[in-house]
């Protein structure tokens, strides 16, 4: 298959093309370098299966040209991170809105199968576990712009989800939870890189709020992987399905399992979160996927334990600080 991943220089994004690579594909990527970085695919310049363009998927030629090439889209391109889309707040509606409204269209011209990546962050304020896709969604108001992007990425499920039932395209929309692993930065607010480098300078390791608050970690590996048996299956058009971890763990606990891992003499402090983010913040305290739906459509669910991503990780960036 020739598959175009937008966002393909980025964290998931880098990880799935070595992934679609290693299983014989043929790859495609539109990135502009926003977030991602060129040696996350430098690797993979001297493959005669990928083939890359530094451009935005904002501009819909670029973008015409590739998805009529392709057989199948993978639509990661976005602006990510909540640090991220707070200093960024209108560029990040347009990509996310905008940006994924043309790759739904073009996808639609050419009748090509199209994944949309939406996020965990869709589920707002619940505070009960497993989420389920139907649950209903709940919000804070929008002057706490910290919702705008999972109201972003709720705008692109509605029009993905549009474009199924009024002209039957082929599209999956997987929510993402917490997904880390290799290559993830820690510079748009992502936790455990964040925590990890910390702990490697012993730095203070700084939680935002009381540490309370619970996540579960998904490794790339897996995720990739998930989204790859998407693609390549006949299961879940028109679908929303949750693809996240199972081992779920306060922020607080986090630390200190990041600290004893790395054998770090970091302290653990705790910083407000409006001193962090600014006003415009409000956490969500819990969130944990229901993975019945992902196991129903694919037969797999991630399965590597926290420890074991955890460990993966910090070789990763102890390797990066030598
Ligand atoms: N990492 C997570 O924990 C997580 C959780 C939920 C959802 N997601 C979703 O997964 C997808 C990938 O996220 P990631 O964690 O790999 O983040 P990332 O920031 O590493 O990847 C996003 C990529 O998109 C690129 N990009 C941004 N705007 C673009 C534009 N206008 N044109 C072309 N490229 C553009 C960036 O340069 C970057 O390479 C995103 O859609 C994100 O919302 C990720």
């Amino acid at each position: 298959m020739k598959i175009l991943v937008t966002g393909g220089a980025g964290f998931i994004g880098s990880n799935l093309c070595d992934f679609l690579l290693d299983n014989g594909e043929e790859v495609f990527v539109i990135d502009d370098l926003s977030t991602g970085s060129l040696e996350n695919i430098s690797h993979l310049f001297d493959n005669p299966r990928f083939h890359y363009s530094i451009d935005t998927i904002l501009n819909a030629k670029k973008m015409e040209e590739l998805i009529s090439w392709c057989d199948c889209v993978i639509h990661l391109a976005a602006a990510v991170g909540v640090k991220y889309v707070l200093e960024n707040p209108l560029s990040s509606i347009e990509t996310n809105i905008l940006g994924t409204e043309i790759a739904l269209k073009l996808s639609n011209r050419y009748n090509k199968k199209i994944l949309i990546a939406s996020t965990s962050e869709v589920y707002g304020k619940h505070t009960h576990a497993p989420l389920k896709e139907d649950d209903n969604l709940i919000y804070g108001p929008p002057s706490t712009m910290r919702w705008s992007y999972a109201a972003s990425k709720l705008v692109d499920e509605f029009t993905a989800l549009s474009y199924h039932r009024t002209k039957k395209l082929n599209t999956i929309i997987f929510r993402c939870f917490n997904t880390i692993g290799p290559r993830q930065t820690g510079m748009y607010g992502m936790v455990v890189p964040r925590f990890i480098q910390q702990a490697l300078r012993d730095d203070p390791i700084t939680i935002y709020g009381d540490g309370k608050q619970t996540r579960t970690f998904t490794y790339v590996g897996d995720v990739v992987k998930a989204i790859y048996l998407l693609a390549k299956g006949d299961k879940g058009a028109g679908e929303v399905v949750n693809i996240g971890g199972q081992e779920e763990i306060s922020i607080a606990d986090l630390a200190q399992k990041i600290k004893e891992l790395v054998g770090s003499k970091s302290e653990i402090v705790f910083i407000p979160y409006e001193k962090a983010y600014g006003k415009d913040f409000e956490d969500m305290m819990r969130r944990v996927p229901s993975l019945e739906k992902l196991k129903s459509l694919i037969g797999f669910v991630p399965e590597t334990s926290l420890d074991e991503i955890l460990a993966k990780t910090i070789e990763y960036f102890r390797a990066l600080a030598t």
